[in-house]
């Protein structure tokens, strides 16, 4: 075990000591838990080999799923990627910084176990001041994962980074909680037309006002296991974003959700799971069961986002043996909240129809 050093930074100003020290285990070689507009990363050099294995070690993460790359200037990509499509340029001007990772064919001076072998490569540039200054501070660009166990909820404030990772990593620079609570947009612009791999922080919407034609991926919307062979983005076979208790998703329209959602409530109260809900502002007093949980207001999705990583750790922290949990609109920041939901309950889905 090593001595994770904690470094609190201003969100909007960070002190550049803290950073510097920050930086410095970059450098060298070590891991630094950062925060962005999505999540918190977890940061290695990305062109030296050996620090990616241990930040694929250090989270036990499966070394076939390439973390993303992060700069802090567009110029830097022109490293990374063997060509810029006039798509991608355009993409980069519009959302950048901001929560959208693009696809690239991936030039020679990426270390092979950098991209797990690809010869494509993810990069994005992160909307957060502290990530820009230790990016810039390091001189390199920084491949970060979510900086979580593998398998579990991303983290979205430095408390999740700890309960996962104190005494893996060498640094936490802790700017508070992040801001969009679900990760970056993977968009793949290698392929004509482009292909939303992950629903993320960027609607699905927004790309298409600039955009001519943009497609998403089935696994995006997918409401069982995407087969192996089928998959175009690494990280969509592996198991994710689970808390310890098991997840169950009710789908439909809203009345017959709450009817639904409260009979499996009771289904496993009755069988003696302790039974969370997670619901929102709108049904929060429909539920009876022992922890029940509000996401936010249905008429502000951004908020049931932000909130989302964080009440799933919440229900372990209360012991809770199975999570009830409501669905959203597949719109907006919707897609990725359901993406996520669907993937934390390893596809319990259940349709809650409104005949009885
Ligand atoms: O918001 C985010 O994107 C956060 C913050 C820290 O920036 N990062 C993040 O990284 O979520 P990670 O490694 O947990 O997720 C990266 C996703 C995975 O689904 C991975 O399979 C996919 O991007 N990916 C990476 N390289 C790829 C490639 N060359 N082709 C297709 N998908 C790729
Ligand atoms: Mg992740």
């Amino acid at each position: 075990m090593k001595k994770t050093v904690m470094l609190k930074v201003n969100p909007q100003t960070p002190e550049i000591e803290k950073v510097r020290i920050a930086a410095g285990f970059i450098r060298t070689g070590g891991l630094v838990a950062f925060p962005t507009e999505t999540v918190y990363g977890l940061g290695a050099d990305a062109l030296n080999a050996r620090a990616i294995l241990t930040l694929f070690e250090a989270k036990k993460r499966p070394l076939d799923n390439p973390p993303i790359v992060h700069v802090c200037d567009i110029k830097d990509v022109h490293r990374l990627a063997q060509e810029i499509p006039t798509t991608a340029d355009k993409l980069m001007r519009i959302f950048w910084p901001g929560p959208l990772t693009l696809i690239f064919r991936r030039s020679n001076i990426v270390p092979d176990v950098t991209v797990a072998g690809l010869d494509t490569i993810a990069v994005r540039m992160p909307r957060h001041n502290v990530a820009l200054a230790l990016i810039s501070e390091s001189e390199c660009p920084i491949s970060a994962p979510s900086a979580n166990l593998a398998g579990k909820p991303s983290p979205t404030a430095a408390r999740h980074v700890l309960d996962d990772l104190d005494g893996r990593i060498d640094a936490v620079l802790d700017a508070g909680p992040t801001v969009i609570g679900v990760e970056s947009t993977v968009l793949d612009v290698t392929v004509d037309p482009p292909q939303v791999l992950r629903p993320g922080g960027t609607p699905f919407e927004a790309l298409k006002e600039v955009l001519d034609q943009v497609e998403l991926n089935p696994a995006v919307t997918a409401e069982k296991p995407v087969p192996a062979e089928k998959v175009r983005s690494p990280g969509i076979k592996h198991k994710h974003y689970a808390p310890n208790a098991d997840v169950v998703v009710v789908e439909g329209e809203l009345s017959a959700v709450v009817r639904k959602v409260n009979e499996l409530a009771m289904y496993y109260m009755k069988r003696g799971s302790r039974v969370g809900v997670l619901c929102t502002d709108e049904t929060v007093d429909c539920y009876q069961a022992d922890v029940v949980k509000s996401l936010g207001s249905r008429s502000n999705l951004a908020s049931i986002a932000r909130n989302l990583f964080a009440h799933l750790r919440e229900f372990d922290l209360e012991r809770v043996d199975v999570i009830v949990a409501e669905g959203v609109p597949l719109e907006g920041l919707g897609l990725a909240v359901m993406n996520r939901l669907r993937k934390a309950s390893g596809y319990k889905i259940v349709k809650a129809s409104a005949t009885l």
